[in-house]
């Protein structure tokens, strides 16, 4: 894959993401097993291998395990470790007891989140750090004090943030000494909204690069099982699969390809992240970044997607 830059910044990664949520099989460390933990590290390899050379991560992946088999693939290959750009996250805060399930992106806990990440993956840098959801009680000038913190001690090169509108990410910045690289949001045929409100005109105006999450709307575009979030159950596919699988036939590629083509060809530079586990379809769906859709086949697609006809 040739490698293009993350934001404004001389970073260079994969025109492709590698997705680390589902590597371990599930949301509780406790029930990971050998085996599972084996097929991780598996999946890792052969993202790097196929070309990917961006991770995404972030500390509430099956309570850190995520991070660790990341820190275990990293032991194992040189080359993943040469090649390897790490982003993570924090700020989602699981209930321990009988706390309620919140945000926090108060700056110790950033802080806090930053060096327990580190330690699971076992390196001393996190590439890009993202705030993984709005707090509701987010206060600039906190986040900022966190940023410099982890920034001045050598623990973190570049900053994002993941699910913020364009308004939350323009007040973050203006507290910020640097500018924000990423904004990590769900985009897929399935899910247009950040077409439409703002979101991808934000990322054009500033130098942000955008990385789509769920790019396949969790297997909805593949064409295996779906593992979709509560959000997604409502979906309908059917229109928008038929129209990929007649322009995969003629490109000779997957379904699910054509759909990463689809996000790729925006002006904004669209990184979709690759959430499969499964190393011959993590490989398969590398074919993405040699396709180029004319505006008419992405415009096929959009209608397709789209509940009423443009006006
Ligand atoms: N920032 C956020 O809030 C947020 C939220 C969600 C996700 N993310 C990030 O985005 C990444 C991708 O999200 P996602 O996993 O939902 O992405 P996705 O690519 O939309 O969905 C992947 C799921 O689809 C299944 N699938 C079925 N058929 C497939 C096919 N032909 N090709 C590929 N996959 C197929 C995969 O199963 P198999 O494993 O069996 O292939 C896997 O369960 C995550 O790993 C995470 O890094 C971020």
């Amino acid at each position: 894959m040739n490698p293009i830059r993350i934001g404004k910044t001389t970073l260079k990664i994969s025109p492709l993401a590698y997705g680390c949520w589902r590597i371990a099989g599930g949301w509780e460390a406790r029930k990971v097993t050998a085996k599972a933990r084996e097929a991780g590290v598996k999946a890792l390899l052969a993202a790097q291998e196929a070309g990917y050379t961006l991770f995404d991560l972030a500390d509430i992946y099956c309570e850190g395990v995520s991070e660790e088999l990341m820190g275990l693939a990293l032991k194992q290959s040189k080359a993943l470790k040469k090649s390897a750009v790490i982003a993570t996250k924090c700020g989602i805060r699981v209930p321990e007891s009988n706390e309620p399930f919140r945000y926090d992106l108060s700056a110790d806990y950033i802080v806090q989140s930053c060096e327990k990440s580190l330690q699971r993956i076992g390196i001393n840098c996190i590439d890009i750090y993202q705030l993984h959801r709005p707090d509701w009680l987010m206060d600039p000038a906190e986040v900022a004090k966190a940023f410099a913190k982890l920034k001045k001690a050598g623990k973190v090169k570049h900053f994002g943030v993941s699910n913020f509108n364009p308004s939350q990410v323009s007040c973050l910045q203006s507290a910020l000494k640097e500018p924000l690289v990423v904004n990590q949001i769900e985009a897929s045929l399935m899910h247009l909204d950040p077409f439409e409100n703002g979101t991808l005109d934000q990322c054009l105006e500033r130098g942000i690069t955008p990385m789509a999450w769920s790019p396949l709307a969790g297997g909805f575009l593949g064409n295996g099982k779906k593992s979709v979030l509560p959000s997604q159950e409502k979906y309908k596919p059917a229109k928008v699969r038929r129209r990929l699988d007649l322009m995969a036939r003629d490109f000779g590629v997957s379904r699910g390809a054509v759909a990463l083509a689809w996000l790729m060809r925006h002006p904004a530079g669209i990184i979709p992240i690759v959430g499969s586990t499964q190393p011959e379809r993590i490989r398969e769906l590398a074919a993405a970044t040699e396709l180029q859709l004319s505006h008419e086949q992405w415009y096929a697609l959009l209608t397709s997607a789209l509940k009423e006809d443009l006006p």
